[in-house]
């Protein structure tokens, strides 16, 4: 029998790796994909020698129209058999709409939306085979509540949830689960300095990466449905609910502000 490994893309650093080092905890075998060697070499040797794992490393920039699809015919031509899948690599780009480039825009739309589409549908076909598998999408409180100077990010976020919500409808009673994680903020390299000196992040201090890993793996490994964590962020995803919408979009727009913004 082929040995079985959990795939999370994004997986050098932050939320990422902290799932990975929880998960190589509890010795499961890894695949993790990023675009630093270094770094995923380090976290190799590291969660190898810790928990005596198989741990599997692919270099790839899954924000190239080609990069999810390369990575998973990779994986074919090794025959490792993925039969769990974490979507967690994802970019942000925060400014007004009118200045923030097409280009990096572009790229986080392929890396937010179209690797995770892609990776999803083809690792799929492969656990319907089995019978079995668990995908987990990384989504975020944006995807409640969308919010200004996040315009394309909250989308892609949005778009995150949708897919993944309807898609767990459509496989169920097929033994494949499918998990959305929504975090806040949380305390990792995602932030720029500009995101850091938002009002949002002074009243939702960011947490740490970590914390929200734990809720990831329990979700993937034991959940149904959607996690949104912490107390304060399913307070806020659902404020749209009790809120006439022109009153939110102010408080939102307020709050992704910075105090040099204009408002
Ligand atoms: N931090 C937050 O406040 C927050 C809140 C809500 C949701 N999220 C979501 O959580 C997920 C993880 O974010 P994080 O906070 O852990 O961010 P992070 O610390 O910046 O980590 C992002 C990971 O994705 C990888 N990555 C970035 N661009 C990539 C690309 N083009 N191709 C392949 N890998 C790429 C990075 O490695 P390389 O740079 O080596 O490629 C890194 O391993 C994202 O989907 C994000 O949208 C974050």
């Amino acid at each position: 029998m082929s040995t079985k490994y959990i795939l999370i893309t994004g997986a050098s650093t932050g939320i990422g790796y902290e799932m990975a080092r929880l998960l190589a905890a509890q010795k499961y075998n890894l695949i993790l994909v990023a675009r630093s060697l270094q770094k995923l070499s380090a976290a190799k040797a590291k969660l190898e020698s810790l928990n005596g794992v198989s741990i599997k490393i692919f270099q790839k920039d899954l924000a190239t129209v080609d990069g999810a699809q390369s990575l998973y015919h990779e994986l074919k031509a090794q025959n490792l058999k993925v039969n769990m899948l974490i979507n967690n690599a994802g970019s942000g780009v925060y400014g007004n709409f009118t200045d923030t480039d097409l280009d990096e825009e572009l790229k986080m739309i392929q890396l937010n939306i179209g690797s995770v589409v892609t990776l999803t549908k083809l690792c799929l076909q492969d656990m319907l085979i089995q019978k079995e598998g668990k995908i987990m999408n990384v989504a975020s409180l944006l995807s409640f509540l969308p919010f200004p100077y996040y315009t394309v990010y909250s989308a892609t976020k949005s778009f995150i949830l949708s897919f993944s919500e309807t898609l767990a409808a459509e496989l169920d009673g097929s033994g494949i689960t499918v998990t959305t994680l929504c975090p806040g903020p949380v305390d990792t390299g995602f932030n720029t300095e500009a995101m850091w000196n938002t009002n949002a992040y002074k009243a939702n201090q960011p947490i740490n990466a970590a914390v929200v890993a734990r809720y990831g793996v329990n979700l993937l490994l034991n959940g149904r449905g959607k996690k949104i964590v912490g107390f304060n962020n399913w307070f806020i995803s659902n404020l749209p609910r009790v809120t006439p919408d022109r009153l939110m979009m102010k408080i939102k727009k307020n709050l992704a502000s910075q105090r040099t913004q204009r408002k």
